[in-house]
């Protein structure tokens, strides 16, 4: 039975925290799903740590069905929420309802993801209204980067602080089913938290959330461009790749790979029953 909104609503109401990864392709989600973990994220972060982009901006809406579709194929437990780039949910009502229902219809994904508080509200009704469950995120908002002036912790001032927590409540009354907040302070994080009726999920947000999220290539430490304060490396797979490719190549020259074990044998009269009977 695949994970619902209601099951992570009811987490939260159990005081049982919520780990939540992204994914981007079958193998990983497979992995992910297989390791019990009841959220997963086909974040626009793919931009960066798949496609090589400096930004999540450039992110495409084909690029991230194409993605959602791999990880749906390999996640059959958990819900899959779809990450809505940049500026495909602003332009207007019709288009944003368009591009959301393609990550349910065409990606298979259960949710879609939005960045964006106050200013997003109607839309989050509007999709929810229309069946598509929606999880908000505030604090660091990478698509508006340019305007947040780089990635950096957001609420430390009164002013931001209240409007973060003004956002947060706006979002759990438009109906979204959990708040990621990326970069809040632990205090504000942990007032937002008691605040909001819907699981806050927090990276880089403290321990007070009712879940965390991180990105897959950051916890197993995959990414190597940058490495952000908030990611834990519970593994260094960039490390044993570079082994392992190294070892690879060391065996093809040696000619030490493939062995016996990696190859097909077959009966040696064939072989010479060809070769007479062919010219050379
Ligand atoms: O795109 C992403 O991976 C995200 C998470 C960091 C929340 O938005």
């Amino acid at each position: 039975m695949r994970v619902t909104i209601g099951d992570i609503r009811e987490m939260k109401q159990r005081g049982e925290k919520i780990p939540m990864l992204t994914a981007y392709d079958y193998s990983t989600a497979k992995l992910v799903d297989e390791a019990g973990i009841p959220l997963i994220l086909v974040g626009d972060s793919l931009g960066m740590v798949m496609l090589g982009y400096e930004s999540t901006i450039p992110v495409s809406m084909d690029e991230m069905i194409h993605h959602t579709k791999a990880v749906v194929r390999g996640a059959k437990h958990a819900l899959v929420i779809g990450d809505m780039p940049f500026m495909t949910y602003h332009i207007s009502p019709e288009e944003t309802m368009r591009n959301a229902a393609r990550f349910i219809q065409e990606g298979g994904a259960q949710a879609v993801k939005l960045e964006g508080g106050e200013v997003v509200a109607d839309t989050v009704r509007r999709l929810v209204a229309c069946g598509i469950p929606v999880q908000g995120h505030i604090g660091l908002t990478p698509q508006s980067v340019n305007q947040l002036g780089g990635y950096k912790v957001v609420g430390k001032t009164p002013e931001v602080a209240a409007h973060l927590l003004n956002d947060a409540k706006a979002l759990d009354e438009a109906g979204a089913f959990s708040i990621v907040l990326e970069c809040v302070p632990i205090p504000l994080s942990r007032l937002i938290t008691e605040r909001v009726s819907v699981p806050t999920i927090g990276i880089g947000a403290g321990k007070y959330c009712d879940g965390q999220v991180q990105v897959i290539s950051d916890i197993l430490g995959l990414y190597t461009d940058f490495v952000p304060r908030h990611a834990k490396q519970y593994v260094k797979l960039s490390d044993a790749i570079v082994t392992a490719v190294k070892d690879y190549a060391a065996e093809v020259k040696s000619e030490d790979f493939p062995t016996q074990q990696q190859s097909y044998d077959m009966d040696e009269s064939i072989l010479a029953h060809i070769e007479a009977s062919t010219q050379s």
